[in-house]
Formats: C-alpha cells, structure tokens, sequence
C-alpha cells in the first residue's frame, strides 16, 4: 500500500475497542455463570481469535458486532475441543488461556501464525509449572505449540524477572482454581485489566505495589461490560496530531487507565499540547476525550516504570522523536524484541531507510530529532503497530512510502486506514 506527504490532519475519530479488555470480557465471561454482555467490542483479528478458542470449548458466543454475548457456562463448564485451538498472532489469547486451560480437566493443544510460534511462552510455562501444571513446548524450543494436560493446581508467590500483564494474568487466572492464595511481584506494575474485571466478576483480588493476590473462586457471575476506546490505537493519531503542523484532532472516548497512559505523560514531557475533556470515572475502566493539537516537541529520556505503561506505543513514540528537536534516549524495553516481531530492529531498520538517526541499543533506541525524512519501502513484518506507525511517519516524509503488509492492520484496527484518510480531507 502506498502513501504520501500530506498537510494537516484535522477532525474527530472515535477508535475501536480496547484489544486487552475484549479479549478479557470473552475468556472471563465464558467461565463465569449467566450472560456477559459486551459493548464495543473489538472486532480485530486478535480478539477473534479469543472468540474462536472458546466457541471450539462449547461456549455459545454471538458475536453481533458492536456487541458480543457471551452464554457462560462457569468455573469447570468447557468441553474438550475436537481439535487444536488457534491463537492466531494472539499472545494475550495464548497466553491467559493457557492459565485457565492449566487447571481444566482435559487435555489441549495450543498454535498460532509463524510469528506467535517464535515468540517465548516458557515465561508463563515455568510459573505455572510451580502451580502443578503440566504444560509443554511440543518442540521443546520454549514456544508454540503448546501442550497442556489439566491438573489440580496449588497457590504460590511468584516473582516474575517481567513487567507482563500476559504472565501476571495468565497466573492469576491459574490461580482462580488453585488451592491457596496465590502471589504475583513484578519489577513494575503492568496493565492491571485483568484485576479490575476479575474483581467485577467477583474474584476475590487486590493489588498492593507491585503485588497482585488472588483467592480461589467458587464461581464467577457474568457482567455487562463497556469497553473503552483503545488508548494503543489512539496514540496514531496522538502522535500524528502532534507532529503535523496545523493539526487537531480529538479522539473521543479513549481509555484512560493509569497502567496504560504512558504516552499521555511522555507526551507532556516533550512539550506535548494535550487537553482530556469529558472524563469519566464512573467504571472501572475511566476514559476521556483526548484533544490532540499540533506543538513543538523535544527529546526525552524514557525508561523505568512508565515503559509496560507505553510498551505497544514505543514504536510510534520512537517515529515521534524523530520530529522533535535533540536526543529522545529508549531504555529498560528490551521486551520490545518479543513482541509481534523484533521492534528495535524493525524500527530501526525502517526508520534508518526514511533518512532517520536512530540506533539500537541493548534495550532500547537512541534517535536524534529533526532530520529531513524521504518516503522509503517499509516491510511491516505482518506487525500491525509498525505497519500504523509508518503510515503515520509517511504524512510528514517527501514522496511516497510503501508499507508491506500494510493489511496486517486489521490485528488491532481493522479501518485504520480509512480513518487516517478522512483526518486528511
Ligand atoms: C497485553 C500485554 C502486553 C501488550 C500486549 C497486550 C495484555 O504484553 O504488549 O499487546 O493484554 O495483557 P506483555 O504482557 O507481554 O507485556
């Protein structure tokens, strides 16, 4: 797909739903009692895979678009699927399901696409190995397909070496059908989605620093759920808006959870002009209107905890550093080389081809600011956020920019494209 130059960007757009948050309303309501009844789902390629999953474990789930209900059937209610269940480009299906297919009393396979099966599920096989569960890489190479044969599992504390709400969660679901409490320490918090739900849901779960509990649960009970606006495709258009002379947008009804605003702060340490209008904080998941209008912005120095709180974005904070003035310094991300594809090198790479000054680094990227940037041939990697990320450094490269596998957008964000087009009308 081509693209080129464009002047301002100017208008509203409302993203789709948040992707963590409708991949947890479907797995958390196909194992609690009742309907759950889900607004604004989703409808990516990633959270279809959710779908998929449990429709396979004789859970009745009618997707009807802006809706989704799901017919659950309880703590111990899914059937033995006849065949392997395919998680797609899906980690976040992979691997909470894995959490809850831990303690099931059947055996399953899990797979997915080529890039799923290079990326590393030994990081939720060691935790809830502890628990007794009995899970294995079948090419005992650490990652999909996986094997997981149900078994009865016991609470433990878990200091996790990563900030992953994946591996956080997938131990916490475990832990639902434990035997005890059971215990997750990260070095930082990460998104805390499956917490705040879980606890609707009527899990018992609290949160202290950066310690998650869990108590075993009896049953769950099903809920209606909002999802909001995903803040991770919103930061396209945040980025976009900023960079672009002469743009404003707003973006309505985004999530604002405070272990997902990373970009909201980054934003404002590089001079960013960023109004919330309309917030809300009646649920438990808060949102606001996000009112973006083009600024000057300078490097900043970005790492410690607010990295899981931005992790998805750093590709696009990193093709927004290049637009602003002096060093933007990436640090403590080296989780960014497991993620749909390497994205240190990848941004890298591509950026470099765009007349960019950026370096890798063990951990992160070093990018100089303000260099002229030319359109180039870009290989996404079939990653939808570098193939978003692109998109939006094209509108301000001269000529054109072509994104391999632009289409792989649909993951997270089926009619991004359509959306950016409309801003430049
Ligand atoms: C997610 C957690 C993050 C994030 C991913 C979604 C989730 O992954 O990158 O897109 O829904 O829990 P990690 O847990 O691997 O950091």
């Amino acid at each position: 797909m081509n693209f080129s130059k464009c002047g301002p960007l100017r208008g509203e757009v409302t993203v789709p739903g948040d992707k963590s948050v409708s991949h947890r309303s479907v797995m958390f309501g196909s194992i609690a009692q009742g309907t759950t009844e889900i607004h604004n789902f989703l409808q990516g390629a990633d959270c279809l895979s959710t779908i998929s999953c449990f429709l396979k474990m004789g859970i009745d789930i009618e997707n009807k678009g802006e809706t989704v209900l799901v017919h659950g059937k309880g703590m111990h209610g899914l059937k033995k699927p006849d065949t392997i269940l395919d998680c797609g480009n899906s980690g976040t299906t992979m691997r909470l399901i894995s959490g809850i297919l831990a303690a099931q009393d059947f055996t399953v396979t899990l797979t997915g696409d080529d890039s799923i099966q290079k990326r590393p599920m030994e990081r939720i096989a060691k935790p809830l190995s502890q628990m007794g569960a009995n899970i294995r890489s079948i090419q005992e190479n650490g990652c999909a397909p996986l094997e997981i044969i149900g078994s009865s599992l016991h609470g433990i504390h878990y200091p996790s070496p990563v900030a992953s709400a994946q591996v956080k969660s997938a131990i916490l679901l475990a832990g639902l059908y434990a035997d005890g409490e059971t215990y997750v320490t990260e070095p930082y918090v990460s998104r805390d989605h499956t917490e705040r739900m879980l606890s609707c849901f009527g899990a018992d779960v609290r949160t202290e620093d950066t310690t998650a509990r869990i108590r075993p649960a009896d049953e769950l009970y099903g809920q209606k759920i909002l999802v909001p606006g995903d803040i991770s495709s919103a930061a396209y258009f945040i980025a976009a808006g900023l960079i672009l002379p002469g743009s404003e947008i707003l973006l309505r009804n985004v999530g604002i959870n405070p272990t997902r605003d990373g970009i909201l702060r980054v934003c404002r340490a590089m001079g960013a002009d960023l109004t919330l209008l309309n917030e809300n904080h009646d649920s438990k998941e808060p949102t606001a209107d996000i009112l973006v209008r083009s600024c000057c912005l300078h490097g900043a120095d970005i790492g410690g905890s607010v990295i899981p709180a931005l992790i998805d974005e750093l590709p696009v904070i990193a093709a927004m550093a290049c637009f602003a003035e002096g060093e933007t310094v990436i640090r403590d991300a080296a989780e960014l080389k497991v993620k749909e594809s390497n994205r240190i090198e990848v941004m890298v790479r591509n950026l470099t081809a765009m007349g960019a000054d950026v370096r890798e680094t063990e951990d992160g990227m070093v990018i100089q600011g303000q260099k002229p940037l030319h359109g180039a041939v870009i290989d996404s990697r079939l990653d939808h956020r570098i193939a978003m990320t692109f998109a939006v450094v094209s509108c301000l490269a001269e000529g054109e920019t072509e994104i391999m596998g632009a289409e792989c957008v649909n993951i997270s964000y089926p009619g991004f494209y359509e959306d950016l087009e409309r801003l430049k009308r």
